[in-house]
């Protein structure tokens, strides 16, 4: 509960696991978060630490041989009613509803997911009819409106260009027109400004802001990034190797971060008040391999605050710190 408010959509101990021939990557291994209405919550880490996977799972599109093998995903739909997505077949015609009507994608290379030999128009027409039952020049028209509404210039014309024949950012608008055509009340944006140069960045992530403002979705942004966190996110998710380490309002994780390896990524941001002789501090170590994780606290091997005989023995509970904050930690277990 926050403010009174429901979450709009509740991850509960999710394990999404790729079973191999060499071994088992346990790609989310017990995350737990809630995403309210209306609110940014940002997902931060390292690369490989599980936040592809985890949005993969909500969408249920994780690619064979991964699997989700425990933990719950409630989403509560627009009548107040819930839906636990890892109950439902990821070819279902509910969650092929959900996906697209209800949640919103867009990812980080609008190359890949726009087909070459198809115009921009002949995909959004196809995601809109896909959800609403609309004809083709209705669907047309809401096209050209959903692209316009992204701030792509003369939209009834860029509407049969092909994505090649498009900016990287206007690549980037069209793709979020797409995700945005059918209203979802919750837009995952997975890396959704890193291949983008800074300013188109900042257009971009303006953008996302001002349509939140308009039509009230919640966005569940995901990045490396924690610059973009600063600048959009509401509340914050810090991952570590497929577990929640610390999450918070954006103001307890950039001004009272608890969790040894949220303040090591803070300290790994460049900033202004640096000199710019002094090397940037970086995170000792390097992640474990996937197939190796280390028992007890997944940060151990790397922690400068390590308790031997602690953190290598068993892995920590999340544990409140406020309202809002919470760490899995044993500096702050009780
Ligand atoms: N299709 C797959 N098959 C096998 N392993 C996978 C697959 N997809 C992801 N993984 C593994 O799952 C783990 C988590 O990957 P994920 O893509 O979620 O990381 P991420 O946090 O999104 O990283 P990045 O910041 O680089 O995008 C990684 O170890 C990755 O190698
Ligand atoms: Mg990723």
């Amino acid at each position: 509960m926050q403010n009174g408010n429901k979450p709009l959509l509740s991850v509960c101990n999710l394990k999404t696991y790729f079973f191999q021939d060499e071994g088992t990557v346990k790609a989310v291994d017990g995350a737990t978060f809630d995403v309210y209405p209306g609110k940014t919550l940002g997902i931060v880490g390292e690369s490989g630490c599980g936040k592809s996977v985890t949005a993969q799972s909500i969408l249920r599109i994780i690619e064979s041989p991964g699997r989700i093998v425990e933990g719950e995903i409630v989403l509560r739909r627009a009548n107040d009613s819930e839906v636990e997505l890892t109950k439902l077949h990821p070819d279902s015609k509910e969650m092929r509803d959900i996906r697209g009507a209800e949640i919103g994608l867009v990812f980080q290379e609008p190359m890949t997911s726009f087909s070459p030999v198809h115009t921009v128009g002949a995909q959004i027409i196809e995601a809109i009819q896909l959800h609403m039952s609309v004809n083709k020049a209705e669907a047309r028209q809401r096209g050209i409106e959903a692209l316009r509404s992204v701030g792509i210039p003369k939209p009834e014309r860029r509407i049969d260009e092909y994505a090649f024949e498009l900016s990287g950012g206007l690549r980037q608008r069209a793709m979020i027109a797409v995700a945005l055509s059918c209203d979802p009340r919750l837009l995952i944006a997975d890396e959704p400004t890193t291949a983008l140069d800074v300013t188109t960045q900042a257009q971009i992530l303006d953008l996302l802001r001002d349509l939140q403002k308009q039509r009230g979705m919640a966005i569940m942004l995901i990045t490396h990034n924690l610059g973009v966190i600063a600048e959009m996110a509401d509340d914050v998710v810090v991952m570590y190797l497929g577990r929640v380490v610390e999450e918070g309002s954006v103001d307890d994780i950039f001004h009272s971060p608890k969790h040894p390896y949220t303040k090591a990524l803070l300290q790994s941001i460049p900033s202004i008040e640096t000199e710019s002789r002094t090397k940037l501090p970086t995170i000792t170590g390097s992640i474990p391999h996937p197939y190796n994780r280390p028992s007890g606290c997944p940060f151990y091997p790397r922690c400068p605050q390590f308790i031997a005989g602690v953190c290598d023995k068993t892995e920590p509970m999340l544990q409140i710190v406020n309202e809002r904050q919470k760490v899995s930690c044993f500096l702050y277990q009780k």
